[in-house]
């Protein structure tokens, strides 16, 4: 009989995930034996549906929105990163049987600009618009980056200097408004809000982006996002979605999981054929 190892993407809605897609295209490569399936999880059912996946043989996890802080509460054990972001996209059963929870967004994100798009990051201004969850994976993987600093901009004003606040130690990074960005220019814009998956853009200055400048949205979706063509019409030298950092996030997982880097390009490559075709 051949052990095949069980994995899932939890999140709700979860029809749409490109998850279980992104892990059997890895597997393949890597030669790997496993199962990766996704399953709609409410909120208020999602301690009993990790116990239950992992007490039925489950090896691994992602969680999706609106799990993460949830995953983090429920793991045994975090890595550093995930300490700092106050959330969990990984869930990975250990040999002693404890649940180790990690955040593999930040490195997602940081993989894709730097590796895959060439990007150096080293003495960047950087700008991260949102103070939510996402925002947060995001602060330190940058500054580990020795960037020159970020700042925090967000709708609520308290949240972004609190939250810039939690990471002072680790850098230079500010919280402020959206009316404080006038006369600012930054050499890397990050849209971490949740504002592309409406149609809605939070209300940015004219000449915002450094000349250069790059714009990145953690959204992605088959046509350009709001943020994306924001980006375009501002003269960025690039203005990318979050395709790759899915696929980049992923890949860390796989390697938590089963100790194998997949190969990501030709899986964003065959990602970005399929939506341009469509
Ligand atoms: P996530 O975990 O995806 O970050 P979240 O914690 O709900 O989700 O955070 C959503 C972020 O998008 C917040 O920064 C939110 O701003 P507030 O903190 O002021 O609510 C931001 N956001 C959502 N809708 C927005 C809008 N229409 N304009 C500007 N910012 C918006």
């Amino acid at each position: 009989m051949t052990l095949v190892d069980h994995y899932a993407v939890f999140g709700y809605p979860i029809k749409h995930s490109k998850s279980p897609r992104i892990h059997q295209i890895f597997a393949e490569q890597t030669g790997q034996l496993l199962e990766y399936g996704a399953q709609e999880v409410p909120a208020e059912q999602f301690p009993t549906a990790v116990a239950t996946f992992f007490i039925g043989g489950g090896k691994g996890l992602n969680c999706t929105i609106p799990l993460k802080e949830l995953a983090w509460a429920y793991a045994d054990k975090k890595t550093e990163r995930a300490q700092l972001s106050k959330a969990v996209n990984t869930l990975a059963l250990q040999p002693e049987g404890s649940i180790l929870g990690d955040n593999t967004d930040g490195i997602g994100l940081v993989t894709d600009l730097m590796i895959n798009h060439g990007v150096n990051l080293a003495g960047s201004k950087i700008l991260t618009l949102g103070a939510g969850g996402a925002s947060r994976g995001l602060i330190a993987p940058i500054l580990e980056q020795s960037v020159h600093s970020i700042v925090i901009a967000n709708r609520t004003i308290d949240k972004a200097i609190n939250l810039a606040s939690e990471f002072h130690h680790r850098g230079t990074v500010t919280g402020c408004g959206y009316d404080d960005l006038k006369n600012q220019q930054f050499d890397l814009i990050i849209n971490a809000t949740s504002t592309s998956l409406s149609g809605e853009l939070p209300p940015l200055p004219e000449d915002l982006l450094a000349k250069n400048g790059l714009c990145y949205d953690l959204a992605y979706s088959n046509e350009p996002t709001i943020f994306v063509r924001w980006g375009l019409k501002n003269h960025a030298a690039k203005s990318l979605d979050g395709l790759g950092m899915l696929v980049e996030q992923a890949a860390e997982a796989f390697f938590i999981w089963r100790g194998v880097r997949p190969k990501t390009l030709p899986v964003i490559e065959l990602l970005n054929s399929e939506r341009n075709n469509l």
